[in-house]
């Protein structure tokens, strides 16, 4: 049986989960500030539209639509056009609001997607709901809720999520949200031979099989593009590399 998949249109990151997400599947993406994670989510409802013909929805809780735009026409993505054309709505909104909105069946929200048929959507960012309440048990019933109500609409979600390391340990966070979430996607910097590279990788599917290992990637004009495995390194997602013997030894005593 072949399960309908919701890909990206970027090949090289579909093809680590056999060809996409999954239908109705909330899909989190972790990374320090600047690691892409806005441009990642852009580029799903972008490709969506244009390359799949499934309208999607943004919903910020962060930056003004306005913001958006400016931001996607840097990639020549521009979104107000597909607004225009009733295949995209950026909404800008708050927690409380957002999560008695789509909570409610013949709310605001429900209805625009009901009436737009969208099939995919962004949260910028779900770090947001922590600012609802200080309550750890409290904060997972509400993440799972908001979450749910996402997939009763048939939805697959990218949600966004702030970590505040840059390089190093991860910090560690309230929200047990990677819990409740399908997919877990880690975005990180790392520090290779005095550079900084980003590394991406599949923490987690759910359902699905998916490749394990950490790929290179970059933000260039086109958007996010996966670059390649890291070879010969080891220690990635600690954020700080090191050669593996093998690659020292080559460094060292070149080809035998
Ligand atoms: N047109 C572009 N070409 C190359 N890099 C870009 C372009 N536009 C933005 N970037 C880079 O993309 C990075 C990711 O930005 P963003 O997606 O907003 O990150 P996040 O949401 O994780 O904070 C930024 O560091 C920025 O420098
Ligand atoms: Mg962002």
């Amino acid at each position: 049986m072949t399960e309908k998949r919701v890909p990206f249109g970027i090949k090289s990151l579909d093809s680590m989960i056999c060809g996409g997400f999954l239908e109705s599947s909330a899909n989190l993406v972790e990374g320090a500030p600047g690691t892409g994670k806005t441009t990642l989510g852009m580029q799903f409802i972008y490709n969506g539209i244009t390359m799949f013909n499934e309208p999607g929805l943004i919903i910020t809780f962060e930056e003004f639509p306005q913001q958006y735009y400016h931001d996607a026409m840097q990639f020549k993505w521009d979104l107000k056009k597909l607004e225009a054309e009733g295949k995209l709505k950026v909404i800008f909104s708050d927690p409380a609001t957002a999560l008695e909105e789509f909570e409610d069946p013949d709310g605001e929200f429900v209805k625009i997607i009901e009436e737009m048929g969208v099939k995919r959507i962004v949260i910028d960012s779900m770090t947001h709901f922590e600012t609802l309440t200080t309550d750890p048990h409290q904060l997972r019933d509400i993440e799972r809720r908001f979450i749910n109500a996402l997939k009763r609409e048939g939805l697959a979600s990218i949600l966004l999520r702030e970590n505040d390391s840059l390089l190093g340990n991860l910090s560690q966070m309230t929200s047990k949200i990677p819990f409740i979430v399908d997919t877990y996607i880690l975005l990180r910097y790392v520090e290779i031979d005095s550079a900084i590279e980003k590394a991406l990788c599949f923490l987690k599917m759910r359902g699905s099989d998916h490749q394990k290992d950490i790929r290179c990637f970059r933000v260039t004009a086109k958007g996010i593009e996966v670059i390649s495995k890291f070879s010969g390194k080891e220690g990635i997602m600690s954020g700080i590399t090191r050669s593996t013997p093998q690659d020292a030894f080559m460094n060292a005593f070149g080809k035998k």
